[in-house]
């Protein structure tokens, strides 16, 4: 890097094509765990199957030592807002998952993540899923050539928050390629005027961490785990995106609907 270097995210036809690949997988991989979903089912039994889902289609699981995470999908259940370690806890009707898995394909990354019902959803559960949902298709839309970043959190920020939630500050979407988490930070709240303007060749992450109650999120003592402060449920969605020369590609676009989620 250099006095006159300017940072672009442009991707090469190779990456690209990569890219197309990792994140098709992903998808894939989302779509089967959505079939093994239902109340007994442990956090751990998740991580297992989309450990071997993952490496079945040809890929490396990204989160398998991302940092000294521990397990190989994160898994965030009912107050947890994201980065959820898999482990023992069971799954009950009436809870919601969100389930983030990360795709390595020949070196290049495919994130997206859902989150689904186990049973029959409460009310608040429904409605904070579907902003979630609803808030990524709103921030995807934002996506053009020319447009700033800020428009994605502006468009997110101003819906989610005029349904009565609140969305999360301290994490946000992210350049991706080679890294897993690349510049730029992509913010799901803000003003239009803000951020980089998207370039075709782009690629990010939109991911809203959506809550009923207050934006304000608390670590847990495992370094890891991210809690809503006043325990209230969470609901976040996520895709990795491509700007292209007139709008946008989901990268990681799914086959089919999930049974537990968009079906319900
Ligand atoms: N998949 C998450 C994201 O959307 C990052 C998880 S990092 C991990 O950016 F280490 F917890 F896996
Ligand atoms: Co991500
Ligand atoms: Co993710």
């Amino acid at each position: 890097m250099n006095l006159l270097y300017r940072f672009t995210g442009r991707k090469s036809a190779r990456a690209l094509a990569h890219m197309r690949t990792a994140g098709r997988l992903a998808g894939e991989t989302l779509c089967a765990v959505d079939e093994i979903l239902a109340p007994g089912i442990s956090t751990a039994d998740i991580d297992r199957f989309v450990d071997r889902d993952t490496r079945a289609r040809g890929c490396i699981p990204a989160p398998l030592g991302y940092r000294g995470f521990p397990k190989s999908v994160c898994t965030s259940v009912n107050e947890i807002v994201c980065h959820g370690i898999p482990g023992p806890r069971v799954l009950e009707a009436g809870d919601i998952i969100n389930i983030d898995v990360t795709h390595i394909y020949q070196g290049y990354h495919g994130d997206t993540s859902a989150t689904f019902y186990i049973g029959e959803p409460s009310e608040a559960a429904r409605r904070v899923t579907e902003v979630a949902r609803r808030s990524l298709a709103l921030g995807i839309a934002e996506v053009v050539p020319g447009a700033r970043l800020g428009a994605i959190g502006a468009a997110i920020q101003s819906y989610a928050e005029a349904e009565g939630c609140s969305v999360v500050r301290e994490y946000g979407g992210h350049g991706i390629g080679r890294g897993f988490h690349e510049p730029p930070t992509v913010h799901h709240v803000g003003h239009r005027g803000q951020g980089m303007r998207m370039r075709p060749g782009m690629t990010f992450t939109i991911e809203p961490m959506i809550n009923l109650g207050s934006h304000r999120v608390a670590l847990m003592p495992d370094g890891w785990t991210v809690a809503t402060i006043d325990g209230s449920l969470s609901a976040q969605f996520e895709h990795t995106v491509l700007v292209t020369d007139d709008g946008v590609e989901i990268l990681t676009a799914r086959p089919g609907p999930l049974r537990h989620s968009e079906g319900r």
